[in-house]
């Protein structure tokens, strides 16, 4: 029995998220890591590879960093939980609100669909209204009903528990002016990522600012991989548009669990127990402030005052882009395949057929191609602890994978080439 086999018996679909699963890596992929260290991973079968993937986005600094683990084993030979509040959720807290531009309390979770999904909560409580306007050309919000309900894979969500929520397009000032006026006075919040790869169009955020305030709702920034990538200090430093409430997760502890949702006071208070509106449920789980994880995140804000990680994650993720770019260039297929965006840290790759579609199956092939030379990139995360080794061999692999990506583009075809199925959207009805 293969890995997969073994796992898809007791998990359903072999991993315990959607996109770690055997759909969306090409045939040659490790089946399991087992080990990791700084920007490289070992898999099962004793393969070593560069890891461009870093916990789906999450471990900013690098895999097994000694002073954080240190930190967290610490706290936990103390006791991971207890039934009263710790030193270390208000120092925490604390920090959030020295570091991040306009927030005055945080409170944690362990996932980041929590965090957001208790921001729109809070936003209906604060409000008195229902409705929600969402991003809906975010690849993910929350794994929760109001967005899971507006995609393809919507079984089991009840249309009523998506009525409420209405995506609009980002960029598009319009489509979201257009919502405020359909629902007039019943629109509680607007959540969407600040920005992805791409700066947001001019006026953009300052329009969605602008329009929350004139409609009396609340702008929620979900901040789960923008927070501790793009800067420390919240996007609002970077656009200089304030949220009224934003969400962080992961980078915050170097692939430890935790979450925060974080805002003004005036917002954030009615979580709490002072004040006699009716209460709001806020964010209240077991193991909300489990020891090694505030232990973990206090750690990787130290590290982040003593290392400049926000600009080597710029540096080493244009290099990564340029790797590919420069590869594609060398074998002719500049208009074919290529990577980039306006943030080093989070650049995006692009691979179009010979008709210059987007095309999953050479996506597949470029991934399949930079495996065999010891480089898994399912998407593009750069680490502080990347160095010029996983560099190195990152130019050497794409420089490989561009030759057969040509092949591809000159046979018009992946046949022959692709070794097993292309990779699925993660977002589909059917298997
Ligand atoms: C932008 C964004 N928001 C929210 C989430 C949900 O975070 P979590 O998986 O921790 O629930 C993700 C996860 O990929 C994400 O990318």
């Amino acid at each position: 029995m293969t890995f997969n086999e073994r796992a898809s018996r007791v998990i359903p679909g072999g991993a315990h998220t959607y996109s770690k699963g055997r759909d969306q890596m090409p045939a040659n992929a490790p089946e399991a890591f087992v080990r990791g260290k700084g920007g490289r991973v070992w898999a099962l079968d004793g393969r070593e590879f560069v890891d461009w993937g870093m916990g789906i986005n999450n471990v900013l600094i690098g895999h097994a960093e000694d002073a954080i683990d240190q930190a967290a084993c610490d706290a936990l030979r103390q006791g991971q939980n207890f039934s009263r509040p710790t030193p270390r959720e208000v120092e925490l807290a604390e920090s959030l609100v020295e570091l991040i531009d306009g927030i005055d309390m945080a409170k944690f979770a362990k996932n980041g669909s929590d965090a957001n999904s208790a921001a729109l909560r809070l936003a209906r409580a604060v409000t008195g209204r229902s409705r929600v306007l969402f991003d809906g050309s975010a690849p993910f919000l929350a794994i929760n009903d109001w967005f899971i309900g507006h995609t393809p894979v919507n079984a089991g969500v009840p249309g009523e528990a998506t009525a409420l929520a209405h995506p609009f397009v980002y960029d598009d000032l319009a489509s979201v002016g257009r919502l405020f006026g359909e629902h007039s006075g019943e629109v509680a919040a607007v959540i969407l990522e600040p920005c992805r790869e791409r700066r947001p169009a001019a006026g953009f955020l300052e329009g969605l600012r602008a329009l929350c305030d004139a409609h009396g709702a609340l702008l929620v920034f979900d901040e789960i991989v923008t927070g501790f990538r793009y800067t420390l200090h919240g996007a609002s430093r970077l656009f200089g548009v304030r949220p009224d409430l934003l969400a962080i997760g992961k980078g915050m502890a170097n692939g430890y669990a935790i979450s925060a949702l974080a805002g003004r006071r005036d917002v954030m208070h009615r979580g709490g127990l002072e004040h006699s509106d009716p209460r709001c449920f806020l964010l209240s789980t077991t193991n909300g402030a489990e020891q090694s994880g505030l232990a973990a995140a206090m750690a990787t804000i130290a590290f982040y005052k003593a290392h400049d990680v926000i600009g080597q994650l710029d540096r080493t993720g244009r290099e990564v882009a340029s790797a590919i770019t420069t590869a594609a260039a060398q074998a002719g297929i500049a208009d074919f395949l290529s990577a980039g965006g306006d943030f080093g840290c989070r650049p995006a790759i692009a691979c179009l057929d010979h008709q210059k579609q987007p095309s999953a199956a050479h996506r597949t092939l470029f991934h399949q191609e930079l495996l065999k030379h010891g480089v898994f990139m399912p998407w593009i995360c750069p680490s502080f602890r990347h160095g010029l080794s996983e560099l190195d061999q990152t130019r050497e692999a794409c420089v490989h994978a561009a030759r057969v990506y040509a092949q591809a583009i000159e046979c018009r075809s992946v046949d022959g080439l692709l070794e097993g199925p292309p990779v699925k959207p993660v977002m589909r009805r059917y298997n």
